[in-house]
């Protein structure tokens, strides 16, 4: 019954080495606490409609888009589907209610525009294709937001949800990339906790000086570091002043897309840098 989940084990296993290596051990716990429970949720959401396979929940509602259709007033109801997901929102009739900014996102699934703003047409449209990893995952945060705030009401058939409410291929594409979303989260929050940005002062007689401590860049360590120019990619000229700890991993690996600062020694805390070279 879990066959189809078994992608899912790679990721167990990897937050389990997460915690068991010191990979991470510089990232705060409740970061990695975080990216568990969207695990978990993610693992809920596949495993609520899953655990029988041949019963329908008796209890979730599966809507037919032409039965959302009728959602669209105060009488019956105003009701909006995102990614699949029905929700009541008709405490916030001043949004959604006829004639207000955000009525046409009830009685259909409008995911995409959540993201685009395009209430046209062509733009209400439950198609997510085109979206990229971080905007599927703002979008998932809409999700999250109406769990929070507003009545779940059950599932909508068609793209996300079959006719007995259980998961289509598209839902676990979408789970897939909120997962990849995370992931990316992960490398960018521990990139930023491997290079932190440096202190910087400019004063007219001594110039511009950048600096590393135990706190720049607002990020709490037991290392200081040595300021180096960091660059977005081997052949960038964009870059910004980052504190590297040199006896790390990291370092070693990143050495190609980071140069020291001209006239500074090589592990000064602090370097008198000019302008440009900022
Ligand atoms: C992608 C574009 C946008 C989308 C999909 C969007 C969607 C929404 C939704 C669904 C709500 C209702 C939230 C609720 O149920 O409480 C809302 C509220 C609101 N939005 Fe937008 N919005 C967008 C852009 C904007 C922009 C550009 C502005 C401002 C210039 C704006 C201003 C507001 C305000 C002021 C509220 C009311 C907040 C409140 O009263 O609690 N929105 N938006």
């Amino acid at each position: 019954m879990f066959s189809k989940y078994v992608w899912l084990l790679p990721l167990y296993a990897s937050i389990y080495l997460l915690y068991s290596n010191d990979y991470l051990s510089d990232i705060q716990f409740n970061f990695v606490d975080e990216w568990i429970n969207t695990i978990k949720n993610v693992y809920t959401n596949l495993s609520r409609k899953s655990s029988s396979d041949s019963n329908t929940d008796a209890n979730e509602k599966v809507f037919t888009s032409n039965e959302l259709k009728r959602y669209t007033n105060l009488k019956d109801g105003l009701y909006i589907s995102i990614l699949g997901q029905v929700f009541d929102v008709t405490k916030g009739a001043k949004h959604y209610g006829p004639g207000a900014t955000y009525h046409a996102f009830t009685g259909r699934d409008a995911s995409l525009a959540f993201i685009t703003g395009e209430f046209d047409n062509k733009g209400l449209t439950d198609d997510i294709s085109s979206l990229s990893v971080q905007q599927v995952k703002a979008l998932n945060e809409w999700v999250q937001f109406y769990n929070k705030n507003y009545i779940y009401k059950g599932k909508l058939n068609g793209r996300y949800y079959n006719e007995h409410g259980f998961p289509t291929e598209e839902f676990y594409n979408v789970q897939r990339i909120l997962i990849s979303a995370k992931e990316e989260q992960i490398e960018e929050e521990h990139k930023k906790r491997m290079f932190p940005p440096c202190n910087v002062e400019w004063k007219p007689d001594s110039g511009t000086v950048v600096w590393c401590t135990k706190r720049s860049g607002g990020i709490e360590r037991d290392w200081v570091g040595v300021p180096r120019m960091l660059f977005e990619s081997p052949n960038s000229k964009e870059y910004r002043c980052a504190c590297v700890k040199l006896d790390s991993k990291e370092y070693e690996e990143t050495k190609g897309m980071l140069r020291e600062y001209s006239q500074c020694p090589k592990t000064s805390v602090r370097c008198a840098v000019k302008i440009e070279n900022l």
